[in-house]
């Protein structure tokens, strides 16, 4: 039977039934004009509504989680307005639509931050730069969370993720990747804390389980996901344990019979920087008795290889449904692919937004 799986298999993920098994990978694209979701966004989305299931850009639930100009929030009563654009658009075709939750945690800076330093389990600065309204910065020290703050953390998760269901979303998807506060809590690089959120892999993992408690209050467990890379090197993530520090982790999140888990494999400057665990999905997927969507540099032949072996349940392809929207109808009849240009992956000031946005061509309209 499981030979018979592919991209193209339609799948059942809890209550909802998913058109077929390619999931557009969460994207900052940056085009979200003082943080509130545009008409251009929904037409962006609503271009894709042909994935098994679309995941937003990460999605900020505080003004003080921000990392990044432009980026859309969740939080004020017009974010939640306009989102509702944007899942009546992805519906309208058909369309599936979860959105990611995020906290940037440490990945801040004052200038875009109302002054305020960003936040972080511990004041050790993540590597790397940041684009502010004021230029190019390095990433500063961040200041430590006094314990009694973390839990108003957590109910700005629960929070967001009640706005989501008011704005129309099918579910919502934690953003516990890529060297962001919640895997800034999970790994010892980033966190060197005392209390009960640090120290033991336990204390470490205790904020994101506690993420997740909170959130799968608000939605049927089945309507969450949760995104990790455990081999993520980004922004100088480390952990000394990570095989031991993520199984904790992922044999945990059986507990919740979530929607599903998203495992990010290394990219090229991973594998380049150290000796991570690759691949990701043959670490862990004997842990996890869930949906498993697998992400990064999968092709149409790598990612029904993939479903065929059963080693993940679900596909992810990020760049390639940047520059296509209809990536499925292409995959169909192994249609030529366009390239994604990365010079406009991001929204920039004085730039057109629908530039390298909503005009990649599609089958239909070329
Ligand atoms: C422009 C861009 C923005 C991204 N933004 C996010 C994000 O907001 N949240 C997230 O979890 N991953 C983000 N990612 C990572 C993607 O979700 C995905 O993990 C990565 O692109 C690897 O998949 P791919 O090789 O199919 O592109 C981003 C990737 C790109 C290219």
């Amino acid at each position: 039977m499981s030979s018979t799986i592919n991209l193209f298999s339609p799948i059942q993920m809890g209550s909802q039934a998913l058109q077929n098994r390619m999931v557009m990978a969460p994207m900052t694209r940056l085009r979200a004009v003082g943080s509130i979701p545009t008409p251009l966004m929904a037409e962006y989305y609503a271009q894709r509504a042909s994935a098994g299931l679309i995941i937003t850009e990460c999605t900020m639930i505080s003004p003080l989680s921000n990392g990044y100009i432009n980026c859309p929030g969740i939080y004020s009563p017009e974010q939640v307005t306009a989102w509702q654009q944007v899942t009546d658009a992805v519906h309208a075709k058909g369309g599936k639509i979860f959105l990611q939750l995020w906290h940037s945690g440490r990945v801040g800076h004052p200038f875009l931050l109302d002054g305020e330093l960003p936040v972080a389990p511990s004041a050790i600065a993540a590597t790397g730069t940041l684009h502010t309204p004021r230029g190019k910065v390095t990433l500063e020290t961040p200041r430590a969370l006094e314990t009694d703050e973390i839990s108003q953390i957590i109910e700005q998760f629960r929070q967001g993720a009640k706005n989501a269901m008011n704005a129309g979303f099918d579910g919502v998807e934690l953003h516990g990747a890529f060297g962001y506060l919640i895997d800034q809590f999970l790994q010892d690089g980033s966190n060197q804390r005392t209390d009960k959120y640090g120290g033991s892999i336990e204390n470490r993992a205790r904020f994101l389980l506690e993420v997740v408690e909170a959130v799968c209050q608000v939605w049927e467990s089945d309507r969450v996901g949760i995104k990790l890379s455990p081999s993520n090197t980004f922004y100088g993530m480390q952990d000394s344990q990570p095989q031991a520090t993520f199984s904790y982790v992922i044999k945990k999140l059986n507990l919740f019979q979530l929607a599903y888990i998203h495992l990010m494999e290394p990219n090229e400057q991973d594998l380049a920087t150290r000796d991570v665990l690759n691949p990701v999905i043959s670490t862990f997927r004997p842990l996890y008795q869930g949906l498993i969507i697998t992400n990064g540099g999968y092709n149409k032949s790598q990612g029904n290889q993939i479903l065929v072996t059963n080693e993940a349940d679900l596909v992810s392809f990020g760049k390639l449904f940047i520059a296509n929207p209809d990536l499925p109808e292409r995959f169909a009849i192994d249609a030529e692919l366009n390239s994604p240009n990365p010079a406009t992956f991001y929204g920039m000031k004085d730039q057109n937004l629908e530039n390298g946005y909503t005009d990649y061509p599609s089958l239909k309209a070329s």
